[in-house]
């Protein structure tokens, strides 16, 4: 299931891809030397689709069979967002899961998903000192006084800036499974799928395309169509910046559907937006972003499995543990030894940037400090309750912090005093006489979009508003 889809990742190709495509009404903010090649073709696409995440992959496949043209812009240069697989070399059948990892519904698609995390048997809540969160709840108050906090309240949203409301729809017991239980994964990798809806996409027709490195910035409307402006990024090392002497590009498109996070949808330029603060408010502000954050690391022996220890949802700064199984093919075992979000990303945001970094097979953005791993250990020998020097030298790592731009953080929560049903709905189509919509699930009330079944819900939302989804069948390949 190789991506096979249209890479930029030098920018001479870049330009290449954007010459051929290259549309305009209104001409080109460029630095002129290449604005020739570019006028050849005065097109105007029909639907421009922003971001290349899984809504974006997905939003583009579902409207792959409707004979328009289509393009996919994505800031960055891979397909995938917030779905991001890498794999150690050491370990090439082990995905790991740099983002999403679980339960992503594609019902009906054939996508491979069906794969099972090796003992994933890892939710209860202990603390430091070895106590289970249920029990140390009640050291302090009463059974139905905690109760009515995991039922009704919940637990950490009663301690933050955030709308309590949140944990109405988080706090449902039935979420807390309380023993081993499989969960739905994806063989090839959760990144296989955006690649798949997106390879699909491309395939389907000549006037479908993907452009990579190309960052929106504003939408202007020209007569009955809309003017996109890009600024031209690159991409080095996974790392995405602007280009030295970024090109301004401009492309006309009768539609447009942005499927970017909170963060990235703000700085978007668009002058339907002048006629409403509220929505303007609510873009900024009715939910905040969540950072979260993931450490793994590989190792010749599974050294936890001998420990007793089948559970880790702890409150130290790891958070969240799960093993994620050895490899058949070299017996390398890989370890997820950190998960969580919101206040604790910064502690490792900080760790993370003191060098150097560890010895990693792929040196890259994901690699981690050698004081992540240190840290990260350190907490592991308390969590497994084994001495420090029994646990061995991890022979590859990755981190993934999500914190920055585009993405803001892993998933979003919502601020007191917004509706989120009135929220949602305006987001939608947040100018009702301009085609341009906001498919983004930063805004899906209740879980907001911590899983991803949300953000393309919205997508099936938006397609509605085109009434695109009537006459196409999500279930269909
Ligand atoms: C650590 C972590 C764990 C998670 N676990 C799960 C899980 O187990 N199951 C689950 O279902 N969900 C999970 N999620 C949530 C899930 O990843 C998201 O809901 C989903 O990936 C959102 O997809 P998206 O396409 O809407 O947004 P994104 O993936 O954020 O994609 C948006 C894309 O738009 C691009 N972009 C942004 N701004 C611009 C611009 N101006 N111009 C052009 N392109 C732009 C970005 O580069 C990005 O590629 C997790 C998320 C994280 C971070
Ligand atoms: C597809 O669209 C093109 C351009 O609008 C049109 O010429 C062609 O007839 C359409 N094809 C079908 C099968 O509708
Ligand atoms: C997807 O399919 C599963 C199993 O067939 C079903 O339980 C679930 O409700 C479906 N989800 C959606 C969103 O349709
Ligand atoms: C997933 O695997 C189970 C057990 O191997 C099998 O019964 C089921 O049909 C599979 N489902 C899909 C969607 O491949
Ligand atoms: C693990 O549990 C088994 C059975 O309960 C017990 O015999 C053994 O001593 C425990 N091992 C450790 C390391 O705690
Ligand atoms: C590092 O980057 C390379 C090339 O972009 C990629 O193939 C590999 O999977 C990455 N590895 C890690 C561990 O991030």
């Amino acid at each position: 299931m190789a991506f096979k889809g249209q890479r930029c990742r030098h920018e001479l190709s870049c330009i290449i891809i954007f010459d051929l495509l290259l549309i305009s009404v209104t001409g080109f903010v460029l630095d002129g030397t290449r604005a020739e090649d570019l006028t050849s073709k005065q097109t105007c696409e029909d639907v421009a689709i922003i971001g290349a995440g899984i809504s974006g992959s997905y939003a583009a496949w579902r409207l792959r069979d409707h004979n328009l043209s289509i393009s996919v812009y994505e800031y960055s240069n891979r397909v995938g967002g917030r779905f991001r697989t890498i794999r150690f070399p050491n370990s090439p059948d082990i995905n790991v899961e740099l983002g999403a990892m679980r339960e992503a519904l594609l019902n009906g698609t054939d996508f491979p998903a069906n794969g099972t995390f090796n003992d994933y048997a890892l939710l209860h809540t202990r603390t430091k000192d070895g106590l289970e969160l249920a029990a140390y709840f009640t050291m302090g108050i009463s059974k139905e006084m905690s109760d009515l906090i995991r039922d009704v309240v919940g637990f950490r949203f009663m301690f933050g800036d955030v709308s309590s409301a949140n944990a109405v729809p988080l706090s449902n017991p039935n979420r807390i499974p309380t023993g081993p239980r499989v969960v739905q994964t994806v063989k090839e990798g959760m990144e296989a799928v955006p690649h798949t809806l997106m390879d699909r996409f491309l395939q389907t027709s000549h006037s479908h395309k993907l452009h990579l490195n190309r960052e929106l910035t504003k939408v202007i409307r020209t007569g009955a169509t809309y003017t996109l402006r890009f600024k031209e990024t690159v991409t080095t090392n996974g790392i995405t910046t602007y280009a030295k002497n970024f090109r301004m590009l401009e492309v006309c498109a009768k539609k447009v559907v942005l499927t970017v996070p909170r963060l990235a949808l703000s700085k978007v330029t668009f002058s339907g937006l002048s006629i409403s603060h509220d929505l303007s408010d609510s873009i900024e502000n009715a939910v905040k972003d969540v950072p979260a954050f993931k450490i793994f690391l590989a190792y010749d022996t599974p050294w936890w499995r001998t420990t007793n220890v089948t559970h880790a949802e702890t409150d130290l700064p790891n958070r969240q543990v799960y093993d994620f199984g050895t490899s058949a093919q070299t017996s390398t075992s890989v370890l997820a030894a950190a998960y969580g979000d919101m206040d604790i990303v910064k502690f490792w945001r900080e760790v993370q940037s003191r060098g150097p970094f560890m010895n990693c097979l792929n040196g890259n953005d994901t690699c981690p400090s050698e004081a992540a791993v240190k840290h990260v250990t350190n907490f592991l020998a308390e969590i497994f309750q084994i001495p420090l020097e029994s646990i061995p030298t991890p022979v590859d790592g990755a981190i993934s912090i999500w914190d920055k731009f585009p993405f803001g953080g892993g998933w979003h929560v919502w601020m007191p005093g917004y509706n989120w049903d009135d929220v949602r709905r305006d987001v939608l189509q947040p100018s009702p006489t301009d085609h341009v919509y906001f498919a983004t699930g930063s805004y899906a009330p209740g879980e907001t979009d911590s899983w991803s079944n949300n953000a393309l819900e919205t997508v099936e939302r938006v397609l509605k508003l085109l009434s695109w989804a009537s006459s196409l069948n999500a279930l269909e390949i």
